[in-house]
């Protein structure tokens, strides 16, 4: 990289030259090589994760509050989106292409059965324009993550929000009995956002198969790569049976693209024609490489998932100690009963430097905490006992 690229990626890192002389594991992988004497890649990860736990510290109160990965993008993501610079004049730049193809070969599905978007919102955004612009009904199980609902209630449809059982769980039996022929979608949220647990997986396939037979079936896969369920599986087969269901998939959580916006959804050919037609605009070129080259880095991905699941797991053993019920995680983030009103809690966490997440109605006693550094989660967990106290 040149002299004049690595300013301007210092620039887009917000860090001047000074701070990244002393952080070079915030650098691509390909300068990162060159300031460190070629270390090896699990070396330079080693270096990127004491990095930003640096750098993350320095620019504000620690953010555990949107599910973000802590680690950004890959220093692979990096080197190519800074060597795809030429590319950021350019109308439909090929990249568009390769990233369908990678991405088909990533989840094992034929390219026509990839729409790239401009990050997974988008799909759930056009999933509703696409079936509910007319109205009828969108059944969804309730607390989850919004955008979907929200779509539905913006183009007047009418939501039915299914409360989630006594074990965090989707509904299923009553999310199927509130179908019916006005029904134009069903949102599945598998593991669920804010709750961070897992379905079942047979009860969950049966569901969406026998209602994919009646209604178009979302199911949101945003944390699947952080799922640690040995032989856990996408839902995307059951497209590839050619039910009527769309998978939505994204590069914003263990591919740590979520400023970038690229996003994905998985379906029949004739369901992405249908979608096709209600996209807005193209993910941007600068996304697309960087998510190209991470979904292709999977000692990337394998780091990201061991040390969110560290952070995890201390976080859980520390509640359990303390004596507080958590769902059982399948995510980057926690959802516990902390006894006290959220918004207590997230005054007490910022004074201590810290950002957790917002309430989600009805768990208003209970508190969303995304998973950091191991290092600010090893900080995090020391505050614990008084802010529950
Ligand atoms: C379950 C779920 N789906 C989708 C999204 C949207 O992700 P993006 O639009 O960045 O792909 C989020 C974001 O937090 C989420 O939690």
């Amino acid at each position: 990289m040149s002299t004049l690229s690595r300013r301007a990626w210092l620039r887009t890192t917000g860090l001047g030259l000074g701070a990244t002389a002393a952080l070079p594991g915030l650098l691509p992988a390909a300068e990162m090589a060159r300031v460190l004497g070629n270390p090896s890649y699990p070396d330079m990860l080693a270096q990127l994760e004491r990095d930003v736990t640096t750098a993350r510290r320095a620019a504000g109160p620690i953010r555990l509050s949107f599910n973000e990965n802590p680690f950004g993008m890959s220093p692979r993501a990096k080197d190519a989106l800074m060597s795809s610079w030429a590319q950021h004049t350019w109308y439909m730049p090929p990249i568009r292409q390769e990233i369908r193809r990678t991405f088909a070969q990533h989840v094992g599905v034929p390219e026509d059965h990839v729409l790239v978007t401009q990050g997974s919102s988008e799909v759930l955004g056009i999933l509703a324009m696409a079936y509910a612009l007319e109205g009828g009904e969108i059944v969804a199980p309730w607390p989850t993550f919004e955008d979907l609902p929200r779509w539905g209630e913006t183009l007047r449809a009418t939501v039915h929000k299914v409360p989630l059982d006594q074990h965090l769980d989707h509904d299923l039996y009553t999310m199927d009995a509130k179908i019916g022929s006005g029904t134009k979608l069903v949102f599945v949220c598998n593991p669920n956002n804010p709750t961070s647990n897992l379905a079942d997986d047979k009860a969950l396939r049966e569901f969406v198969s026998n209602v994919a037979r009646r209604t178009p079936v979302i199911v949101d896969e945003a944390y699947f790569d952080f799922v640690d369920v040995p032989g856990h599986k996408s839902m995307v087969d059951l497209v590839l049976k050619g039910e009527q269901v769309i998978v939505s998939r994204t590069a914003s959580k263990i591919h740590g693209l979520a400023g970038l916006r690229v996003g994905f959804a998985v379906a029949r050919p004739d369901i992405i024609a249908r979608l096709q037609q209600y996209v807005t605009g193209d993910a941007n070129v600068f996304g697309l490489h960087a998510a190209n080259a991470s979904l292709q880095d999977v000692e990337y991905q394998t780091f990201v998932k061991q040390k969110n699941a560290e952070g995890r797991k201390l976080l859980l053993d520390t509640l359990a100690r303390l004596g507080k019920k958590a769902a059982p995680s399948q995510t980057n983030f926690v959802f516990f009963q902390s006894g006290k009103p959220v918004q207590q809690l997230q005054r007490h966490f910022e004074s201590k430097g810290f950002l957790i997440g917002r309430a989600f109605p009805p768990y208003t006693d209970w508190c969303r905490v995304s998973i950091g550094t191991p290092e600010e989660m090893r900080q995090f967990v020391t505050e614990l006992p008084a802010a529950l106290a």
